[in-house]
Formats: structure tokens, sequence, C-alpha cells
């Protein structure tokens, strides 16, 4: 269906940071006169600038930095932006409520999606899968030996989750089927039903850093989790067990995560986020074998890219018509 011309003069404004899954292209060229950066790599911030004057609407992705200098460069017109994140650390929230701007992300969609990675690379970790891996290619496997290549078990160890929301619920769950003893910690206890139906046990941080023989972190990024391990908390964990991060990478200090992995503090860590990201190709990091890093994958199935898109793209309709958005980050700005 082609829009009459008349109607496309009446269409909001619009700017798309990255093109997104079709299904969410559709539902947006329908609603609004696009403008979408078709690159690879994100908008440099300036053309960023540049881009939002005078549009409606704004789509971000978390590569995007969105704060008070942008608001302004979009001068009155913007009434809203949607991100396709659920993470929205980007975002200076204080600054677009100010404006009276909702924010739009995608919650919930991807939680099964962000478990499922969280999972493959647990496991992946506690077998050594990527070193088994390499070790085929590089012709290594000459025959089955007794001693070659061992990990540790997951049934019936511990697993300690870090943030207990929808997807540290989810990883909760998960784990019932591999028999483990869970812990979690979080800002605010959950109701004691819902620990007796997950089978998890609240724990103080530095009991679970003591306890667990895996780590796994499910915390947005904020001011109070930034660098929440560092030294202090590898020196607190077992030198068997292993630390995953789905989340955002500034939560673990990357050097104190190089010392513990190199001194033995902790045997092995997977992530799927780093600081910055990309992780630079000559991080020390890279240069460990007990470490596995995924660029940044959680929520990527095909499945969840298109909810994901087409929640983004609800989120935008909504704001631009001056409606509630249907998961706004900042509902403060209808009070
Ligand atoms: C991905 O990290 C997200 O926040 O959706
Ligand atoms: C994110 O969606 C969370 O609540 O864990």
């Amino acid at each position: 269906m082609h829009t009459s011309v008349s109607n496309k003069i009446s269409l909001p404004k619009v700017f798309l940071t990255r093109i997104l899954p079709d299904i969410g292209m559709k539902m947006i060229h329908e609603i609004a006169e696009v403008e979408v950066w078709p690159e690879r790599l994100p908008p440099p911030y300036e053309v960023l600038l540049e881009k939002v004057k005078g549009k409606d609407g704004l789509v971000c992705m978390l590569t995007d930095q969105i704060d008070a200098q942008l608001i302004e460069a979009a001068g009155g017109s913007l009434k809203v932006i949607s991100q396709m994140a659920v993470g929205y650390d980007n975002i200076n929230i204080a600054a677009m409520t100010a404006k009276g701007i909702p924010v739009g992300h995608t919650p919930g969609v991807l939680t099964d999606a962000t478990a499922d990675l969280t999972w493959a690379l647990l496991m992946a970790a506690a077998r050594r899968v990527v070193e088994a891996d390499k070790e085929v290619r590089l012709g290594h496997w000459q025959t089955w030996e007794p001693t070659m290549l061992l990990g540790v078990n997951i049934s019936g160890a511990t697993l300690g989750i870090i943030g207990c929301g929808r997807i540290g619920q989810a990883v909760a769950r998960r784990a019932r089927g591999f028999n483990m003893r869970v812990l979690y910690h979080n800002r605010l206890r959950l109701p004691l039903e819902l620990e007796q139906s997950l089978d998890i046990k609240y724990q103080d941080l530095d009991v679970l850093l003591k306890e667990s023989d895996f780590i796994t972190i499910h915390t947005s990024l904020t001011n109070d989790t930034y660098h929440l391990f560092s030294d202090v908390q590898f020196q607190m964990m077992k030198p068997t067990s292993i630390l995953i991060n789905t989340a955002r990478g500034a939560i673990v200090d990357p050097e104190a995560l190089r010392k513990a992995l190199i001194n033995g503090q902790i045997a092995g860590a997977a992530l799927d986020v780093t600081t910055p990201e990309p992780i630079p190709t000559d991080s020390p990091l890279l240069g460990l074998d007990n470490i596995i890093i995924t660029p940044h994958i959680g929520s990527a199935s095909y499945q969840t890219r298109a909810q994901m898109a087409m929640m983004t793209a609800s989120n935008l309709a909504a704001g631009l018509k001056g409606e509630r958005l249907p998961h706004c980050v900042n509902p403060e700005v209808y009070a």
C-alpha cells in the first residue's frame, strides 16, 4: 500500500540510527517519513546531532549516546525516543524526563534468548567447548585421553545469580534442570513465594561470591553496579569458579578480571559484553585460554530480534501519536 503524496507530507519525521529487522521497518514506514542510517557502524555522534534536528521521533540502539546536548540539537519537535534494547544506560534518562520526552525500550521479549545465551556460555566455559574445538582444528586430537580437556560438572554445582529480575529468574528456572543449588543477590529481596517456586535462596553478595561455582551477572549498569566485580570480589571467589556476564561490560573491571584469570583466583570467564565494546583485538584478555568472549549477542535470535523490532515500532507509533508508550522507561513524563 502506497500512501498518497498529500498524506506523506503530513507524516511525522523519524530518524533510525540503524536498519531494523524487516518487520520493524515495515511498521515504521507505514506511520512515518523515515530517514535511516544505512551503515554497519552507528552514526558518529556529530552526525546524530545533525540528523535529529527537526525530527518527531528517534529510533536508537545501545551503541548511540543519547544525552542532553542531543535533545537540544533536536529542537522542540522531538516527541519520542524508542530504543531497540532492554538496557538504556546509553541514554541520559533524567535529561529526557526534564524535557518531557518518553523513552521506550524492549523488555520481556529478550528474556529467554538472553537466558539461553547465558547457559550456552556457562556450559561452554564449564566444558571448555571453544578450546576443544580449536584443538581439533589445529590437528591436536590424536587419541582419546584420560585427562584431556577436563572441565567441571554443572550438575549439582552452586549457581550464584547477581541481579534477579526477569533474566536472572529465567536463568534460575533453567538451573533446576541441572539440579543446581541456586543463590541470588538482588537490590530487593524477591517475595518468598517466588523464591520458593524458583527454588532459589537470597544471600549477601560476599557469601554468594564465596560459595558459588558459577556466578552470572544480570543487573543493569548503574553507578552502583559499575565495577561491582573488582579485585576484592575476585579474591573472595573460589579458585575453581567461573564468571559469566551477559549484562553490561562495565559491571566488571577488566584489569581485575585479567589478574584473577592469570593468578588463578578464578578458573574461567565467559563474557558476552565487554568494556569497551568492541573489545580491542590487542586486549590482554584475548590472549587467555580460560576466557570466552562473544560480541554482545544475548538477544540475537531471529525470533527475538523481530519481536524487539516490533516493540520498538509500537513504542515509536504511540509516542508520535502522543499516546502512552506500551513500554516506557520514564513514565514520570505522564505524571
Ligand atoms: C542488550 O544488551 C539490551 O539491552 O537489549
Ligand atoms: C531485564 O529484562 C531484567 O529485568 O532482567
